[in-house]
């Protein structure tokens, strides 16, 4: 049985309650890395979500980021990040969420993305659109990369992988109107999605931050590929790059001419 985006609303909602539940609390932080956290939050949504899914879907397949998941029919997948931003949250920035995307037979099909701090609601089903909290939403209509609000972000590794974006970084910021860094990939595509941001890459990312986010995107009418232009975004090393087709176009070149002034300096 397939589930309805009703019932991915559902369940961020709750998620989101959890994660809201802790502010201002003790979090327990704990380190996964270096520059890489985890909370109480991030491990109480995961698994209220599992909890969740499996009760409703109890042979569904689960992909999560704190405890991996959980194996099932690959029919029906999920992907969870149960708090995207948990560095933002951790020092109480307010710029986080949940995301939750549903793929079946290997196409996405419903996306979720909650933030509780706004109460957004960024929804998407295949073929039916993509709203914002009932409304529908879409990509900007810019046809010129100078003209663009661009966003990226930066693997929690940075400091350690010669992937580290900083190259994509320093071109863009010389050829768009501007770049930002919010600390939420999930975010960053949902708000390309409503036409508040122009167009989102990076690097080094996984695909319980994505999978949600780029049916948003195409939902929206909007071009969603890796950083080297193939539409199998999802594919593991996961990239991705989003936006109108028109800017989508002019970022894929700045990218590919990153790359080979990276291979001919080698
Ligand atoms: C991270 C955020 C960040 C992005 C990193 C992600 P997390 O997710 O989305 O913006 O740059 O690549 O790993 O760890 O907060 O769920
Ligand atoms: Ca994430
Ligand atoms: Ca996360």
């Amino acid at each position: 049985m397939k589930p309805t985006l009703n019932f991915l609303k559902e369940i961020a909602s709750v998620a989101g309650d959890i994660i809201q539940q802790y502010v201002g609390d003790d979090l327990n932080i704990e380190h996964k890395g270096r520059t890489d956290l985890v909370t109480i939050a991030d491990h109480d949504s995961e698994a209220y979500l599992i909890d969740a899914i499996h009760a409703a879907f109890p042979d569904h397949a689960i992909i999560a980021e704190e405890s991996g998941g959980k194996e099932g029919q690959a029919d029906h997948q999920w992907y969870l990040d149960p708090l995207d931003g948990t560095l933002n949250y951790a020092h109480g920035l307010p710029i986080y969420c949940v995301s939750i995307g549903y793929a079946f037979k290997g196409q996405m099909t419903l996306g979720v993305i909650y933030d509780p701090t706004r109460e957004h609601y960024f929804c998407a089903q295949r073929g039916q659109g993509a709203t914002l909290n009932g409304k529908p939403i879409h990509v900007s209509g810019y046809s010129n990369l100078i003209d663009c609000l661009l966003v990226t972000g930066f693997p929690n590794d940075v400091w350690d992988t010669p992937e580290d974006n900083t190259a994509n970084f320093f071109q863009f910021t010389r050829r768009a109107q501007s770049v930002r860094r919010l600390g939420s990939a999930a975010l960053d595509i949902a708000y390309v999605a409503a036409g508040w941001l122009d167009g989102f890459w990076e690097v080094e990312i996984f695909q319980w931050d994505i999978a949600a986010g780029g049916l948003l995107v195409q939902e929206s009418g909007g071009v969603v590929t890796d950083t080297f232009g193939n539409p199998d975004y999802m594919k593991k090393p996961v990239s991705i790059l989003c936006a109108n087709a028109a800017i989508h176009a002019q970022m894929l070149e700045v990218l590919a001419e990153v790359r080979e002034r990276n291979w001919a300096e080698k």
